[in-house]
């Protein structure tokens, strides 16, 4: 049995999760290949026995990208089994049961909707700060939390989260509005003569949203808001509202491959 692991990640929660995943399987001698949405060119999902989709929480469901992923993804017709899982600052969102919807249309069996509570890498807009002791606290059970979504996917057991009808319904507005918002909301990112111009966050924004004009970094108004480059600047020159905001991503930004 071979799996892939179909993921965004925009700062490495989603990533994190992804290669415990990976480590799970492994050790039962599956073996799970992980592919970054942002950069597919081509779908191989024949060559495998199932799949595993990974995303982060934007204001409650997932962020573009991975709605354009769904819509590209080739039809199944062999039913395959699948595993869906989010990872947010909350304990649970409503993205998973989302998701799932979709994926079944597509002829794809959910057999797992996870949720996963990661650190807050919006935490200057949104809730509140991971504090680094909580975080540790929250790795260790996300990790007893994907083996125990490993043994029953392997088990032919379904995990599933039921959430109230509300809250989807209200997360499917509150999505909205914030997508309708992003064009403005890329208005926040500026970067200040600190700027070392190694050109990190232009290579590795998802959305070609950065680009050096006479020598500044200038934001666009493509930005899907997913934070990389705040937390990926090696000298922290980026401002969010002309506000420097602390990496606190930074042990898990390195599970990313950068360009
Ligand atoms: C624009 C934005 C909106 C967010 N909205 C939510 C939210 O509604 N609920 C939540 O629990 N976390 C929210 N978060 C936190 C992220 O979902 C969380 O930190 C996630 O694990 C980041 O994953 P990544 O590191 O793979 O990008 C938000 C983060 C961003 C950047």
């Amino acid at each position: 049995m071979r799996g892939i692991l179909y993921y965004f990640s925009g700062t490495g929660n989603t990533k994190w999760i992804g290669d415990r995943f990976k480590e799970s399987f492994s050790r039962r001698k599956i073996e799970v290949d992980l592919a970054n949405i942002e950069s597919i060119e081509e779908f191989e999902i024949d060559n495998y026995d199932f799949m595993i989709l990974g995303t982060p929480i934007y204001a409650e469901l997932e962020p573009k990208i991975v709605d354009d992923f769904i819509e590209k993804l080739p039809v199944n017709k062999n039913n395959m089994k699948v595993i869906i899982y989010s990872t947010q600052a909350a304990k649970t969102a409503s993205a998973v049961s989302i998701l799932k919807l979709r994926l079944e249309k597509k002829g794809y069996k959910i057999m797992s909707e996870s949720m996963f509570q990661m650190s807050n890498n919006y935490y200057f807009g949104v809730g509140k700060k991971t504090e680094k002791h909580t975080f540790n606290v929250i790795k260790e059970n996300a990790i007893k939390q994907v083996n125990g979504v490993v043994k029953s996917f392997i088990n032919n057991k379904n995990t599933r989260v039921h959430l109230n009808y509300f809250r989807i319904a209200g997360a499917k507005i509150s999505s909205k509005i914030y997508r309708k918002l992003l064009p403005k909301m890329s208005k926040n990112f500026t970067s200040t003569e600190e700027c070392i111009k190694c050109g990190l966050c232009l290579r590795n924004c998802p959305k070609g949203n950065i680009t050096f004009e006479n020598s500044v970094a200038v934001f666009h108004s493509k930005c899907m808001l997913c934070m990389r480059c705040i937390h990926i600047c090696p000298v922290n020159a980026i401002r969010y509202k002309g506000k420097m905001i602390e990496q606190t991503q930074n042990g898990m930004i390195k599970n990313l491959i950068l360009k």
